[in-house]
């Protein structure tokens, strides 16, 4: 679908080349794009671990697929509001409060204090499992977290700085900034409207001690109860995400909310987002337009959830190490000239781009294969394929001692004459298409498919039509090609969370 100011029949040269003549700059880019979000206020939830463990593979393609949709909207004129809805409440602090008390290892907290945290946890758990009075005692620990024990509300918020300062480290590679944090702690005293409410309205109903609503109209969900208040009173998952919603409704003025979550999760968005439509309906509240982005399982070359040998979760951290280990190989076989500290530098951004592009390339629903040699590879619909052809483009203007981007190389252009000029002008002016499609379809593998096939138009244009030739307007309109070319692919990948390379 194209947007208002976008260009999708098929043009003749001169109306070509004045398209791409007045669209040299992200900002003209980013002018007609504007238009398709402009005035919406969008919250999007995305990454949201839990504190006190590690973030493995299973927490990649939240924070990669909601950076992209984030900075896609934000390009076509929304404002967002990135909010990483942590896991920071519930029963599994009582066991790790009480193994804490009793078998901290503080040198090993002070190494990696997650996996401290997450080795705390196991013993509190298999403890309480084995022996009934460890189970007592973690169950005191915790009543004493919920009623605000100043030492058990102190270990918490410890914990709690602790695992958000380490995944920090994550999102800065990843190019991640969160405008907030509120995890689900932050609504425990929000919870109490909403039992109020949806009982008032008559939605929710007691069955067997909990608080429970049915959707009548449903084929599953009118047997299947969504669950707001648990038998013993406690507030759960639902709870808190009925309150999140009237937060960002009400105090961040949501026009819409975005929940990038495993697609196993779909069943809780979806009596989530009925049982807030009759909600907000019941009480003359304005529902926000929700939608459930959901994804597909990372699996390993054996078709299974991604695992390591010893069928452990791979840490997120470790995985993007060597993503940029194995980079530096690629880097180095490749340009083994460029001095070592350049290689590293370049292998930080490929590595990580590799991981990022071989999860956005994917339409996100899918599961797919994470596979190594073909993510870190420069054939193929890759992150270093791409982030070649912009360095490449950044040579050909070196070479001719003239600066990427800069106007003075197109001045005097004149309009489009070989075959390969025109396939790669009309490529050109789809860029619009294709970023509106990933923006409104909230699905960024179709800008991917799109760069993808833009690099490979432009080598053709390359391999046919020499550049620095001696007459000097067909030389301008070949480098206006190029200049366009290097826009629409830095700003694509851009958008798409990864950083670019004037040299590889
Ligand atoms: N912490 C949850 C998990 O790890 C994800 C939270 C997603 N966001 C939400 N509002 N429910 O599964």
């Amino acid at each position: 679908m194209a947007g208002p100011g976008f260009i999708n029949f098929r043009l003749k040269p001169a109306a070509l080349f004045a398209w791409l003549s007045t669209h040299g700059t992200r900002a003209a880019l980013a002018s007609g794009a504007a238009k398709t979000a402009q005035g919406r206020t969008v919250v999007v939830d995305y990454s949201s671990p839990n504190t006190a463990k590690q973030m493995h593979v299973g927490h990649l393609r939240s924070a990669v697929i909601g950076e992209a949709v984030c900075r896609l909207l934000e390009f076509s004129g929304a404002r967002v509001i990135r909010d990483n809805h942590i896991g920071d409440w519930g029963t599994q602090f009582g066991k790790l409060i009480w193994a804490y008390q009793r078998h901290l290892d503080t040198v090993a907290l002070a190494r990696d204090p997650l996996e401290e945290f997450e080795r705390l946890y196991k013993l509190g758990n298999s403890s309480a499992e084995a022996d009934p009075a460890v189970l007592k005692e973690a169950q005191q620990e915790l009543v004493k977290l919920q009623a605000h024990d100043p030492e058990n509300l102190g270990l918490w918020r410890h914990i709690g700085e602790v695992s958000v300062s380490a995944f920090q480290d994550i999102y800065q590679q990843l190019g991640i900034r969160f405008d907030l944090t509120l995890g689900e702690s932050f609504y425990n005293d929000k919870l109490e409207p909403v039992y109020q409410e949806l009982a008032g309205c008559g939605l929710a109903t007691e069955s067997e001690g909990a608080l429970v609503v049915f959707h009548p109209e449903h084929p599953r969900f009118k047997t299947q109860p969504f669950i707001i208040r648990k038998s013993d009173g406690a507030a759960n998952y639902a709870t808190t995400d009925l309150a999140t919603l009237l937060y960002r409704t009400e105090q961040l003025r949501a026009t819409d909310v975005l929940y990038v979550v495993d697609k196993r999760q779909a069943d809780h968005f979806e009596q989530l987002f009925l049982t807030a439509q009759k909600w907000f309906e019941k009480t003359g509240r304005a529902l926000p337009r929700l939608r459930h982005l959901d994804f597909g399982t990372v699996l390993g070359e054996n078709n299974k959830p991604l695992k390591t040998k010893s069928g452990d979760n791979i840490r997120l951290k470790e995985l993007l190490t060597e993503a940029i280990e194995r980079s530096f190989q690629l880097v180095t076989a490749k340009n083994p000239e460029l001095p070592e500290a350049e290689r590293r530098e370049i292998a930080q951004i490929v590595g990580v781009g590799s991981v990022q592009y071989a999860d956005l390339s994917q339409n996100r629903s899918s599961d797919y294969v994470f596979a190594w040699d073909k993510m870190i590879s420069l054939d193929g619909n890759t992150a270093a394929y791409l982030l070649y052809a912009v360095a490449r483009i950044h040579s050909i203007f070196r070479k001719l001692d003239l600066v990427a981007g800069a106007p003075a190389a197109e001045s005097g252009a004149t309009s489009f004459e070989t075959p390969a000029e025109l396939a790669l002008a009309r490529k050109l002016v789809h860029f619009p298409d294709a970023l509106g499609a990933a923006t409104i379809n909230l699905r960024p593998h179709l800008l991917c498919t799109y760069l993808y096939e833009l690099a490979g138009e432009f080598s053709t244009f390359y391999n046919a039509d020499k550049v620095a030739v001696a007459e000097e307007t067909v030389r301008a309109r070949r480098l206006l090609l190029c200049n366009r070319t290097l826009l629409m692919l830095e700003t694509g990948l851009q958008l798409l969370g990864l950083r670019t390379l004037t040299r590889m």
